[in-house]
C-alpha cells in the first residue's frame, strides 16, 4: 500500500509550508518561482520521498511513521542505522546529505530525508554529520514499567532485556504479540531530542523471512521507528492505557487525535520532505 494521500491527489501536499522542499527537488513545473526564493534560503535535501513506515490504519494522520533501519553490535546493543554521509551538489552547492542506495541489497533507498517531518528535520540530530554513535537510549520516563526496572536513565537498550518477547504484555491488549521499548536516538547534547520505539516480534521474524526489506531493516525480531505522529506530531504509544476504546491496543496509538499505526504492517509511504534549514 502507498500513502493516503498519493502525490496526484493535490491533498495535504503543500500544507505545511514545503514548497521549498519540493522546489529544491525540483518537483512539479511550477517550483519554478520557488526555485529562486530556495535559494535566498538555501535549506537542503527535502522534496518528494518515499519512505518505509508502520502504516497508518486510522484516524487522521496522513501516513505511516517511518522505520529505523536496526543493528545490533556484537555486544548485543541496539542501534539505529544512519544513511552514508554524502556531499552532492544542488542548484550549484555543495550540500551535504545521508542517504544509502539500495539499502543492504533490499533495493529501497534509505535517506535522512525520511525523518524531515514535524520539525525533526531541524533537529541537530538529522544533520547528516552529526556526531552520534547511533545507540538508541532509554530516557528517565519510559514508556513501560519494565524498562524503569532494567534501566536508568541514558542507558543503551541490549537484546537481553527483550528476551521474554514471546511472552511479554503490560496488561494492554493481548500479551505475547511483541515487546516494546520507548527512546531516543542521535540526541546526544541536543536540545531537541528524536524519539524513537522499538519492537521485538516473532511477527516481524516471520515477516522479515520474505521480504528483502526488512530482512535488511531488522533484525532478530526488532523494528524501530521515528515515534512522531506524521499528523500533529505528537508521540503514540505501542499499546497504550485507553487505546482499548479505538480498538488500537495492540497497535501503536496517539493519543492526541485517535490515529493508530499497525507497527506489524510495513508499507511504502510517499510524501514532501521539508528542507533542513542552514
Ligand atoms: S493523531 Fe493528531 S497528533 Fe497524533
Amino acid at each position: 500500500m502507498s500513502d493516503k494521500y498519493p502525490e496526484d491527489s493535490g491533498r495535504r501536499r503543500f500544507v505545511k509550508g514545503v514548497v521549498g522542499g519540493a522546489a529544491l527537488a525540483g518537483v512539479g513545473a511550477s517550483g519554478a518561482a520557488a526555485i529562486n526564493s530556495a535559494t535566498t534560503s538555501p535549506g537542503a535535501g527535502g522534496g518528494s520521498t518515499q519512505a518505509m513506515a508502520i502504516e497508518n490504519t486510522d484516524g487522521p494522520a496522513p501516513r505511516g511513521m517511518p522505520q529505523v533501519p536496526i543493528e545490533i553490535d556484537s555486544e548485543g546493543y541496539l542501534k539505529g542505522v544512519w544513511p552514508e554521509v554524502k556531499t552532492i551538489e544542488q542548484q550549484g552547492v555543495q550540500i551535504q546529505v545521508a542517504e544509502t542506495e539500495d539499502y543492504e541489497g533490499s533495493g529501497v533507498t534509505y535517506t535522512s530525508e525520511w525523518f524531515q517531518y514535524c520539525g525533526v528535520e531541524s533537529y541537530a540530530g538529522i544533520e547528516p554529520d552529526y556526531d552520534s554513535d547511533n545507540y538508541f537510549i532509554s530516557g528517565s520516563n519510559p514508556g513501560y514499567d519494565w524498562q524503569s526496572e532494567a534501566y536508568s536513565e541514558g542507558d543503551r537498550l541490549h537484546v537481553d532485556d527483550f528476551s521474554d518477547y514471546r511472552e511479554w504484555g503490560n496488561g494492554v491488549g493481548q500479551s505475547g504479540i511483541g515487546k516494546g521499548a520507548t527512546g531516543r536516538w542521535r540526541s546526544e547534547d541536543a536540545e531537541d531530542v528524536i524519539p524513537i520505539q522499538v519492537l521485538r516480534s516473532e511477527r516481524i521474524e516471520e515477516a522479515a523471512q520474505n521480504d528483502p526489506w526488512l530482512q535488511a531493516s531488522t533484525q532478530d525480531g526488532f523494528i524501530a521507528w521515528l515515534n512522531k505522529c506524521t499528523h500533529f506530531c505528537c508521540v503514540p504509544k505501542y499499546k497504550t492505557e485507553g487505546s482499548e476504546k479505538f480498538n488500537a491496543e495492540n497497535d501503536v496509538y496517539c493519543q492526541c487525535h485517535q490515529s493508530v499505526y499497525d507497527p506489524f504492517s510495513i508499507v511504502e509511504t510517499l510524501f514532501v520532505a521539508r528542507p533542513r534549514p542552514d
